[in-house]
């Protein structure tokens, strides 16, 4: 069996070249009779869609680690944004056989015919951080990652809470979101859309994708200064793009957390911080920090166990209401 290890693009290159000799010549020394007893000695081919922010970074290492830890060998791949490259990379894990298949989907459509030909060389796999949208059930066996609409609630809630705690009368939303057509950005948008749609106070003005980058949140930010003469809050679908909009309404000469109130989602270190100066108001957390569960359900999977369909992280809120912000735990992401 081959000891293959590819972490991101220093090997993609000797990666490809073995995959396309293995493609090519139509084998591999891998022999699939032999089956892994547990996670030692089991080969997990995972196809990361990028690396636009501190959490995808936490998320990478997460998975690296785990691997590691239970004796995994990780083919890592990471598209770099673009669906394609994605697609590409799974297709080189089929020739690989290797012995599951795991992935965080980019965007929800245009996986059924390669998750099809997984499924037909008989690898399970397994849909990680972000979901697919597809008919067909049997082309994946399970989903690991947190739930973005209950995120959008939690935002929701917390906005409830404060209007109730200024006294507000009416206050203006704008909205980043993240990549269009990802399931974040959508299950956000409406987790908190439902949420706040009763509340005759609250007002979405204005919403556009910054697609989980700190240089376009920065972009978007900037474009609602230039445009609307009253904003009240910001709703960030990550923080990544939160603190590029901090820095346009810094250099707008606007006071984050206190002129606009702001929520963001997922809880890296560098919004906790600024959470406890006072310049961000709420942080949803959503955990990157998957990478065990992935590796123990992946060892379950390839003992032909029954896994649970969905396994959702269990995550919580942060905010200026919270008495305990300094007794945190460094996040590590
Ligand atoms: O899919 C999870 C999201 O993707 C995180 O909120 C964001 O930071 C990342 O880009």
């Amino acid at each position: 069996m081959h000891s293959l290890f590819v972490s991101g693009r220093k090997h993609a290159l000797a990666a490809f070249v073995l995959i396309a000799i293995i493609a090519l010549t139509g084998c591999s020394n891998r022999d699939v009779s032999e089956q892994p007893s547990e996670s030692g000695g089991l080969i997990i081919g995972f196809a990361q869609l990028g690396s636009e922010s501190a959490w995808r970074l936490g998320n990478t290492q997460s998975i690296i680690e785990a691997a590691e830890r239970a004796g995994v060998q990780l083919m890592f791949e990471n598209a770099q944004q673009k669906q394609e490259n994605q697609i590409r990379d799974i297709r080189s894990f089929i020739a690989y056989r290797v012995d599951v298949i795991a992935f965080a989907p980019i965007v929800e459509d245009g996986w059924d015919n390669v998750l099809g030909e997984a499924r037909d060389a008989g690898i399970p796999v397994l849909v990680t951080d972000r979901m697919i949208n597809t008919q067909d059930d049997t082309l994946f066996a399970g989903f690991i990652g947190s739930d973005f609409y209950e995120e959008g609630v939690m935002a929701g809630e917390y906005l409830i809470k404060k209007a109730d705690a200024i006294d507000a009368e009416s206050l203006n939303i704008v909205e980043i979101s993240g990549t269009v057509e990802s399931t974040p950005m959508k299950q956000r948008a409406q987790g908190f859309a439902d949420t706040i749609k009763g509340d005759a106070r609250l007002d979405i003005i204005d919403s556009v994708s910054g697609d989980f980058i700190r240089s376009k949140g920065k972009e978007c930010m900037q474009k609602f200064i230039d445009t609307h003469d009253k904003i009240d809050v910001l709703y960030s679908h990550n923080d990544a793009m939160t603190l590029g909009a901090i820095e346009a309404m810094e250099e707008a000469g606007l006071k984050p957390g206190e002129d606009i109130i702001i929520i963001t989602v997922d809880g890296e270190q560098k919004a906790i911080d600024l959470l406890k100066e006072g310049k961000i108001n709420c942080v949803v957390e959503c955990t990157p920090l998957i990478g065990d569960t992935i590796m123990q359900i992946a060892a379950q999977l390839a003992r032909g166990e029954e896994i649970p369909r969905y396994t959702y992280s269990e995550d919580r809120v942060f905010s200026e209401f919270d008495d305990d912000l300094d007794e945190l735990p460094e996040r590590g992401y």
